[in-house]
């Protein structure tokens, strides 16, 4: 690990001071052999998770100057599909997602965001739907309740009872921590809403985000209104 790759978040006392990696996001502290092991473990598991060697067949389905998108379907060959699970996978521990199934594997896709550095940074996958609910708004102080310093995500968004047609369920998405606010996820959709369905292209209505997190709706409100 390169000095320049830390970022020192704590200004304390030298070798002591909290600090997060650069590279893999994750924040320990220095001096503590613990957790400088702690670190070395984390860090080589997940970069080790997220390598992208290439592939014989690729389907690349968009480029742009600083990575591309892959997408794996059902039928691919196996190290594919693999990668695809490994990678969805990852997501769902983050997601604290427990049933690491897919409802519909043979109908689903999944997106894959490969960086420049060859590595996998964002995930998307698809799954062809019939209906769904709308989120509806909460009431500006249902999220914030006063007597609690910190707040726990909120995670059942009212939905409404009517159901709208929509063709394509986003059941996961996500992005590498270091790397978000970046327009991956946003890229990511927009290649799911040209590439979805061949030689149309699907408009935000047409697609809805499963079971949303707060980054998800934040995210999902902000891409469907522009
Ligand atoms: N807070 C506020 N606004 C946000 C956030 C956020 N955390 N994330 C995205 N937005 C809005 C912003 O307006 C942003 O534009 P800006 O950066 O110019 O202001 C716009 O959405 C576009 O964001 P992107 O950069 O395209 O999104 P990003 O690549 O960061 O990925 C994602 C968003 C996937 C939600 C990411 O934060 C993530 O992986 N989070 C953890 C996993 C997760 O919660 N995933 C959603 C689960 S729900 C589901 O899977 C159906
Ligand atoms: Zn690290």
């Amino acid at each position: 690990l390169e000095p320049s790759d830390q970022l020192v978040i704590d200004a304390g006392q030298k070798n002591f001071g909290a600090i997060m990696c650069g590279s893999c996001g994750m924040v320990y502290t220095t001096g503590s052999t613990e957790d400088e092991l702690q670190h070395t473990q984390y860090h080589q598991s997940i970069l080790d998770r997220i390598k992208f060697v290439g592939w014989k067949k690729e389907r690349v389905v968009a480029q742009y100057w600083d990575g591309k998108i892959i997408q794996v379907l059902p039928d691919d060959p196996k190290y594919a599909v693999k990668k695809a699970d490994e990678i969805r996978t990852l997501a769902d521990e983050e997601l604290g997602f427990k049933q690491a199934t897919l409802s519909c594997p043979s109908k689903s896709m999944t997106y894959l965001f490969v960086s420049n550095e060859k590595t996998i940074i964002g995930c998307l996958v698809a799954e062809q739907i019939r209906q769904a609910f709308r989120v509806l708004d909460q009431p500006a102080d249902a999220n914030s309740s006063k007597a609690n310093d910190i707040q726990e995500p909120l995670r059942a968004w009212c939905c409404s009872t009517k159901p709208v047609n929509a063709i394509c369920g986003i059941s996961r998405i996500w992005v590498f921590g270091l790397i978000r606010r970046k327009g991956i996820a946003t890229r990511m959709v927009n290649t799911l809403r040209n590439t979805f369905i061949y030689g149309c292209q699907l408009s935000t209505e047409e697609i809805a985000f499963s079971d949303p997190t707060p980054d998800g709706k934040l995210f999902a409100t902000k891409y469907c209104e522009t």
